[in-house]
């Protein structure tokens, strides 16, 4: 089966879950494209949502469905994003697409968060991708030093401003055995927006494609 098939079945595997009246979290990427295509199905059913990135708030718009402000908003019950990898305790590695701190801020609101995905996602270990960190970009040279301290690689990722204005270094070589720790020690470098380690607020629900139909996990 095309991963696209797979990626097409965890996000409108989502559907279920969103119930009438609610306002909804909406992530970044390929697969959450397809579940924006969902949302439209029964959108006249759902409160509004809040965006992540200005890429999929242009989908949502395209068929008319309400983007929320997100400080205009006291509860937001579910959030559903991709990821780029996903371990057994639904520690993510989120960011190729640039959007993490966004995504990172609604995952904090939010009291439930599903994330959606192809099996090439699910990992034992994090780390086969680089770890994606949003940085201001005068402070680029500072942190690439201290990511180096930390035992990683850090490559500045060409022609991409984020949403927030803002560059993402790309680190390789990074030992994420210990993900909470790890997110912790990133985050606390003077510079960094965000790290892409969800961690500390991982999913509560994983639905994952495969080829013998959408797997759920749940911690
Ligand atoms: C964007 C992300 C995405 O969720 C992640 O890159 C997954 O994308 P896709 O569904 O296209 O594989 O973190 O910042």
């Amino acid at each position: 089966m095309m991963k696209n098939e797979l990626k097409k079945a965890a996000g409108w595997a989502a559907l279920e879950y969103v119930m009438p009246g609610m306002i909804v979290g909406v992530g970044t990427g390929s697969t959450i494209a397809y579940f924006i295509d969902a949302l439209a199905s029964i959108k006249y059913q759902i409160a509004g949502t809040v965006s992540s990135s200005e890429v999929s708030s242009a989908r949502l718009a395209s068929y008319g469905i309400p983007i929320l402000d997100l400080n205009k908003i006291k509860i937001l019950s579910l959030y559903i994003d991709g990821a780029d990898e996903i371990n057994d305790k639904l520690q993510m590695i989120k960011g190729k697409g640039a959007a993490l701190t966004r995504e990172k801020i609604i995952a904090a609101v939010s009291d439930y968060f599903i994330c959606v995905a192809d099996e090439s996602k699910k990992v034992n270990v994090l780390g086969h991708v680089p770890l994606p960190i949003e940085v201001i970009p005068m402070a680029q040279k500072y942190v690439e030093r201290q990511l180096m301290q930390l035992g990683g690689l850090p490559q500045y990722r060409q022609n991409v401003i984020t949403d927030n204005g803002n560059i993402i270094l790309d680190v390789y070589h990074l030992d994420i055995s210990d993900p909470t720790l790890l997110e912790k020690e990133i985050n606390a470098v003077t510079g960094v927006v965000t790290v892409g380690l969800f961690a500390n607020r991982g999913a509560d629900m994983a639905l994952i494609g495969t080829t013998e139909g959408v797997k759920i996990f749940t911690k």
